[in-house]
């Protein structure tokens, strides 16, 4: 397991982030939210080079199956060849620069651009047949009227794309924060899969607020509030504020909140709103998990939930439901959004429908919580136009902890670490 997260005794300062760890102040400029500079800085260093998500096996289930989707501003296709190999390409025309495949997703043996009509096999190569002569014979011998392939790795069935050729492995990039792709997989003997493909919206606010809001445990019961008391009445009796017990620092810029919550998971933590006879089904489930990861790996992935944000924006929140989501910035005051549901592969009826509706009853667009984040966001954000007057951001909370003393649910420190690595890889030291 990670360290839990050890504040040192030592200070620095740039421009946009103080971190002043002798006096116990952690400041954000809100200029890092509104300028164009910086956004253009943002692509250059940190999605130019950091591991993006691009996407998840079970989106690919078969040989031939590809999706597009847009990934740190470009374009891309990922897919499995006649093999079943996964690829990533960018999608763009080698000839002249269109997309090569519009489709969101489909299974397909070929590309083919329908600008000129330029044909490519699913590996990749160039399959176009022109007539004799109208290109020298020796075309395409260094490859160039190919495919252009995207540097892609995956851990457990996670697969992310990385811009830059000199970039460490992502096992290396990931460092401490596989243990959350662990925990996620063994959820069921046979691993996870994407639940009726993805759910897309914008926000007009800038793309780090979401991140610090996907695991900040200070805002819940304020801004949830609705939710708090629909959950008293579903399950009988207070709801109880979600109860952290590690607040992990994954390295790299990630990290995650860990603890108990009153809501029900389905992968096997029983709420009386589910009925006695659901008790029994749940009992089974978790004996199956304890037999296939021992007793305390087990009660990490039934009881326990997990806030987590892999830099620069993956957010995997496996709560009441698990939801995956990625944000891009369009400009530094709007951003686009793209979730995905995760569920148990060959999970029972009755369980996968306890799953989309928490899913959808909490984490979905029109949810308990979304729709109030997404206000929290747009009104920060509307806010930070008077930033000469109000410059800074607070992130201090729970600072001075940390010799010692661990981190508690409502502190800022999962915040820290992300802002940390942002100001790293944007030049502050
Ligand atoms: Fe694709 Fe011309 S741009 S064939
Ligand atoms: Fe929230």
């Amino acid at each position: 397991m990670p360290d839990t997260m050890v504040t040192q005794n030592k200070t620095r300062e740039s421009s946009l982030v103080v971190d002043d760890r002798e006096n116990g102040l952690f400041r954000v400029n809100r200029k890092a939210f509104l300028d164009e500079e910086i956004l253009h800085m943002e692509r250059e260093k940190i999605f130019n080079r950091c591991w993006l998500f691009l996407g998840h096996a079970s989106e690919l289930p078969n040989p031939n199956d590809f999706v597009t989707r847009n990934v740190g501003g470009k374009e891309l296709i990922f897919n499995r060849d006649r093999k079943g190999e996964f690829h990533a390409f960018l999608n763009t025309c080698p000839h002249r620069g269109a997309m090569v495949e519009r489709q969101e997703s489909g299974n397909s043996i070929a590309f083919k651009c329908f600008y000129h009509g330029w044909a490519f096999n699913n590996n990749g190569n160039y399959a176009t047949r022109h007539q004799k002569g109208t290109y020298p014979e020796n075309f395409n011998h260094d490859g160039c009227a190919n495919l252009i392939p995207v540097k892609l790795e995956q851990y457990r069935d996670f697969f992310f794309v990385n811009y830059d050729d000199g970039a460490n492995s992502l096992d290396s990039y990931l460092a401490d924060a596989k243990i959350i792709f662990d925990l996620i997989d063994q959820h069921g003997p046979d691993g996870m899969e994407v639940v009726g493909g993805a759910q897309k919206y914008s926000i007009r606010s800038n793309w780090k607020l979401l991140m610090e809001n996907s695991y900040d445990g200070y805002h819940a019961l304020d801004t949830h509030e609705t939710y708090f008391k629909y959950l008293t009445e579903a399950i009988g009796g207070p709801a109880e504020m979600p109860k952290v017990t590690n607040v992990m620092n994954l390295k790299n810029g990630h990290a995650s909140i860990e603890g108990d919550a009153p809501w029900g998971r389905p992968v096997a933590k029983w709420i009386p709103a589910w009925g006695e006879n659901a008790k029994s089904e749940v009992e089974e489930i978790k004996r199956e998990v304890v037999s296939r990861v021992g007793a305390e790996r087990a009660n990490r992935i039934c009881q326990l939930g997990r806030n987590t944000g892999i830099f620069p924006n993956l957010v995997i929140n496996d709560i009441m439901a698990i939801t995956i989501r990625t944000f891009y910035p369009v400009e530094p005051g709007v951003m686009n959004v793209t979730a995905w549901a995760l569920g148990v592969k060959g999970e029972k009826r009755d369980f996968r429908k306890r799953r989309l509706d928490n899913f959808l009853e909490f984490l979905g667009p029109g949810g308990f919580a979304t729709p109030d984040d997404v206000e929290a966001l747009e009104s920060a954000y509307r806010g930070y136009a008077a930033y000469k007057l109000a410059p800074w951001n607070d992130i201090s909370r729970g600072m001075s902890r940390g010799q010692g003393e661990p981190f508690k649910a409502d502190d800022e420190e999962q915040m820290r670490c992300f802002w940390r690595e942002w100001d790293r890889r944007m030049g502050g030291e």
